[in-house]
């Protein structure tokens, strides 16, 4: 158990707060974990799937950063969901610096 706090609105719309969370993890696990509706994580973390799409809060997206090439390529392939604060969440890993992230679950795209 960790003292990380995410909050994670899912693609139903309803928001969950978690304030357990251990550093390293990652949305997409801590997701997958919970059972947030709309996080598949199918390919395990691998960045090869998009089914672990959030959008993060545009207060945090500047401190998680864009995605590197790979999972822009990633994010490409659902470009009809895409947003400019998209980010694949297997990719995004707990840390301190994120402590109190707020991130909300994309639509499944329908390519
Ligand atoms: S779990 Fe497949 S890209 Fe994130």
């Amino acid at each position: 158990m960790g003292n990380l706090k995410v909050t994670m609105t899912d693609v139903n719309g309803e928001t969950k707060t978690f304030d357990d969370v251990e550093e390293g993890i990652s949305l997409m696990e801590l997701a997958k974990q919970h059972g947030v509706a709309g996080i598949m994580g199918d390919c395990g973390g691998g960045c090869a799937c998009a089914t672990c799409h959030v959008y993060v809060n545009e207060d945090w997206f500047e401190k998680v950063g864009e995605p590197d090439d790979i999972e822009f390529a990633m994010l490409d392939m659902v470009a009809d969901v895409m947003k400019d604060n998209s980010r694949l969440g297997c990719q995004i890993k707990m840390s301190p610096d994120l402590d109190g992230i707020e991130v909300t679950v994309a639509p499944a795209s329908s390519y």
